[in-house]
Formats: C-alpha cells, structure tokens, sequence
C-alpha cells in the first residue's frame, strides 16, 4: 500500500507560524513521524509540501495509479480551490482532509471547504495527532488498487 501525504500553503511555517493556533512541532518533525509510523505498517510514504497550488496539481495527477490513498492539509486552499478539489477526484485516489486546528472554531470563511463533501473522512482540531489518526485510518481503510 502506498499513501502521499500533501502538505499546501504555509505549512512549512509549522513549529513557528502561529504556534497558539498549530503548535511547535514542525514540519520535519510531522513527516518524520509519519515515516515511520508508515514504515511501521508496511506502507511506502511520499510527501509534498508546496505553497504552489500548481505543484500540487502536478503532484497528484503523478499519484494517479501509483497512489492507494492521499492524505491532505491543503491549508488555505480548502476554502478556495476548485481545481486541487478537481485533481483529486480526477484522479479517483480516496484522500483523507486533515486540518491542525479546529477550523470550525475559527472565522467564518474556514468552515467551508471545497473538499470535504468527496473525503473519506476529516480530521480537524486534533493538533498534528490528525495526521497520525489520518495515516492510521487510511491504512486500514483503504484497499491497495489492481494494477
Ligand atoms: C489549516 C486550516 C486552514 O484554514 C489554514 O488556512 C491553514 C491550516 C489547519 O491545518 O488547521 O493553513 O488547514
């Protein structure tokens, strides 16, 4: 099985950007983590971060038919991107929307996302744990495709 774990906009600032609101553990630290939990389950990881909503694009249309499952920070670009929205369902890979913060908690515009109404679940409010919840979730929920 394998999972591509994407990180969006400003989350390489994680550790030092707003840390009452994300906390101080940083981005390194996350996908660290997440290595070897995957390592741990017998999964391969790639990872992406990019503050470029095209890299991504790039990134996941790349995923299609090498990837089992996504699991997605988008960060700002839940509230406004059609286009990651249509590259994951274009690629018919099932993704999990992770959020750090309790985004329901905040101003209004973050409680809309352009994803979660296709995500297999989200995550939202559980610190970085979300993403070790989401990895954990993905890796017994998600059957690898025929290929
Ligand atoms: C976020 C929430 C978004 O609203 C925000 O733009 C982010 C991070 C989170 O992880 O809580 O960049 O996705």
């Amino acid at each position: 099985k394998s999972i591509l774990l994407i990180n969006g906009p400003n989350l390489n600032l994680l550790g030092t950007r707003e840390p009452g609101v994300y906390g101080s553990t940083t981005l390194p630290q996350v996908v660290e983590s997440a290595q070897k939990q995957c390592s741990s389950l017998s999964i391969r990881l790639e990872t992406i971060q990019s503050n470029h909503e095209g890299v991504l694009i790039d990134r996941i249309h790349e995923a299609r038919g090498d990837i089992d499952a996504v699991v997605v920070n988008p960060g700002a670009l839940t509230h406004t991107s059609v286009a990651l929205r249509d590259a994951l369902l274009g690629v018919e890979i099932p993704f999990v929307e992770v959020h750090i913060s309790n985004v329901h908690k905040r101003e209004p515009f973050r409680h809309h996302s352009y994803l979660s109404d296709k995500a297999e679940a989200v995550i939202c409010g559980l610190g970085v744990y979300g993403y070790e919840a989401a990895i954990a979730f993905a890796a017994r929920s998600i059957k690898p495709k025929e290929r």
